[in-house]
């Protein structure tokens, strides 16, 4: 169970080995798990297909290596902790004897339900323990679960069940976060009249808010539960089947559904939560993300349950009721390792040291980033005022796609740079190319960040076209996977992420494709044309900047620039929509008819003293307009 990395020598000779003798290193990782039948072949891989199979025939249940492997060593330690969002409710600590339980019960309902190994499931919850049931139960019987973000808008919903033809949907009434109280069965509602293969709904009581139950399809969890057996068998999965689908953004079309399988994941998820964040065995963890993301399914959920770790869930947000509220919980819990996204630091920072004082934040020994680059000052900020100079900074670079860590300091054991990723995990085999491909070795170097051999929890589809998956990730430097990512790697060999190189923003630290936000701002009737570039915001590492063609006939620009928010609002969610709308009378394009978004970049930026070479633009006169317009 163990394999922990111990020291930087302990490092060193592990990585030497996992790139020499990869197959035995992994096979090694994985027989500390528990599977009903071992693998035939520890790997078989092809980047072209691209193909890729890990642990190939073994037979195993992830839920197994959550529940039966441990519960009789720790059957009453807390798995989740649960923090409600308001501060008078009481939280929870659900031990992993409970936790099982309730899973057995949950995945009973499922199948008393009609659910079957390889249905999809959407998971449209809020951060109560019933969404990591919700998961676990969905493991347990062989359902793939694909949870998406409680604040994504119906539209977003509905695209997602119909891409993954979902048969349920597991959701609630509604969604305590800070003061608001969110209707959440209300979009699923909305969305369920844009699609046709749901079956069911099952739906949590959270804030007995009034809610439509349509009869035959709709039913309460506590209902669904009544009953149920606390024993369950778990299905057998094959290695490669599916797990998961979770949506992410790229740089083209409608979000793409990642595709992880079950033993690989399993595998890395643990590897990963362990050695990057040292956990021992009496720890508190804490990761602030949503289960809507991957960190959440990665690190609140799989990660920590496979190690046997307490997990902490909270409902809330940084900010309710007041700025100091992660603090107050690090201290109401003793967290030892508290895990979190340079937007949050940044916005807390703001708030200034001030809410920091009632705490003492001495239980921490560990603290993590996430899901963007972290600049210097935040880095600084995080490590001297919450790490207190002297708790290891941990500057994690992964996706969505990689399911698991790739780059980041392991707690400890690699020296901190500040807003450094640092160095690769055991097992990852991270390249930096140039724009032709050309592998660029040695330090001193910088350009596009591409990973050259498989790891276990690498995606193995876009869910219902493969094809994608090889366009998206496999072709523009054929041999490789491509992470999309900017990269330098420094004269001490320590990478430094970039950030996106491709159109894809990051918001705080949320993933946004400027095409998708474009077609949602499309979808005004008075809208010709809009371009969507990315722009640098002091809080949410990227802020959105449209740039829009209108037909003006009869409009004002004020009402026009509220309603193409509102209209971005309601076909994603809020957290697209643009900071900076400016109606335009042209976009600049070159003699092919090409937005140069590199024009549109800079003017988002402010940043107009070296625009470059215009000449090769179809209208160049659009460029002085859309400067005047722009409030430099
Ligand atoms: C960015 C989140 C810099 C990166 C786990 C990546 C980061 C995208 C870091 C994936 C980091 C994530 N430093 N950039 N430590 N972590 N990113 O799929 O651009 O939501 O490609 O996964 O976030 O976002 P995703």
């Amino acid at each position: 169970m163990n394999h922990k990395i111990k020291s930087l020598k302990d490092y060193i000779f592990e990585y030497q080995k996992s790139v020499d003798q990869p197959e035995s290193f992994w096979s090694k990782i994985a027989e500390s798990f528990e599977w009903q039948k071992p693998w035939d072949q520890v790997l078989s891989w092809d980047f072209e297909g691209p193909e890729v199979r890990w642990f190939e025939n073994a037979k195993l249940n992830i839920t197994e290596n959550i529940f039966e492997r441990h519960l009789n060593a720790h059957g009453d330690k807390a798995a989740i902790i649960w923090e409600p969002n308001n501060v008078n409710e009481k939280g929870l600590h659900i031990t992993y004897k409970e936790l099982f339980e309730r899973t057995c019960k949950f995945s009973n309902a499922l199948e008393a339900q009609g659910v079957k190994k390889g249905d999809r499931i959407i998971i449209y919850m809020p951060m109560i323990p019933e969404a990591a049931v919700a998961m676990l139960a969905c493991a347990r019987i062989g359902a793939v679960h694909s949870v998406v973000f409680a604040g994504f808008s119906s539209s977003a919903l509905a695209d997602r069940i119909n891409d993954c033809q979902a048969k349920m949907v597991l959701t609630s009434d509604g969604n305590f976060r800070g003061p608001k109280n969110i209707p959440v069965k209300a979009v699923v509602d909305e969305a369920l009249e844009k699609t046709t293969s749901v079956e069911k709904v099952i739906v949590c009581q959270r804030t007995s808010a009034e809610i439509q139950m349509k009869s035959g399809r709709d039913l309460w969890w506590h209902d669904a539960i009544e009953g149920q057996s606390i024993n369950h068998k778990a299905a057998t999965m094959d290695a490669e089947d599916l797990l998961f689908i979770l949506y992410t953004s790229g740089s083209t079309g409608k979000p793409k559904g990642v595709v992880h399988t079950t033993a690989g994941y399993m595998v890395f998820s643990q590897y990963s939560f362990m050695n990057v964040f040292q956990y021992e065995q009496n720890d508190i963890y804490w990761c602030t993300a949503d289960i809507g993301w991957i960190t959440g399914h990665s690190y609140i959920i799989y990660g920590p349950l496979l190690s046997g770790a307490t997990t902490l869930m909270f409902e809330g947000v940084p900010t309710y009721p007041h700025a100091g509220r992660f603090w107050e919980i690090i201290d109401k819990y003793n967290v030892n390792q508290f895990y979190t996204a340079p937007t949050a630091i940044r916005a807390l920072q703001a708030h200034g040291l001030e809410p920091l004082e009632p705490y003492s934040l001495d239980s921490l020994k560990v603290i993590g980033s996430v899901g963007e680059p972290i600049n210097e000052e935040a880095w600084h900020w995080y490590h001297d005022h919450i790490g207190k100079g002297n708790c290891p900074l941990v500057d994690t670079w992964w996706q969505t796609e990689t399911g698991g860590i790739m780059i980041s300091p392991l707690a400890g054991i690699t020296p901190n740079k500040p807003a450094h990723a640092s160095l690769p995990l055991p097992g990852i085999q991270p390249v930096i190319v140039d724009t032709e491909g050309n592998e660029l070795v040695g330090n001193n170097v910088e350009g596009n960040l591409c990973i050259k051999f498989p790891w276990p929890s690498i995606i193995r589809t876009t869910y219902g076209d493969h094809k994608r998956c090889k366009d998206t990730y496999f072709s523009t430097y054929p041999g490789m996977y491509f992470t999309g990512d900017g990269v330098k790697r420094d004269h001490d060999g320590y990478l430094r992420i970039l950030g996106r190189v491709d159109d894809v923003m990051n918001v705080s630290g949320h993933r946004m494709g400027t095409a998708e936000v474009e077609n949602a701002i499309n979808e005004h009737p008075k809208v010709i044309e809009s371009a969507v570039v990315g722009f640098p915001h002091e809080i949410k590492g990227q802020g959105i900047y449209a740039y829009v063609i209108c037909d003006m006939v009869g409009e004002s620009e004020e009402k026009l620039n509220r309603e193409i928010i509102d209209t971005v609002r309601k076909i994603i969610g809020p957290i697209a929509k643009p900071d900076q709308v400016q109606i335009v009378s042209g976009l600049p394009k070159t003699r092919s008819g090409k937005i140069m978004r590199r024009i549109l970049r800079k003017v988002a930026s402010k940043d107009i003293s070296n625009l470059g070479d215009i000449s090769t633009l179809l209208n160049p006169e659009v460029v002085d307009e859309i400067i005047n317009g722009a409030n430099i």
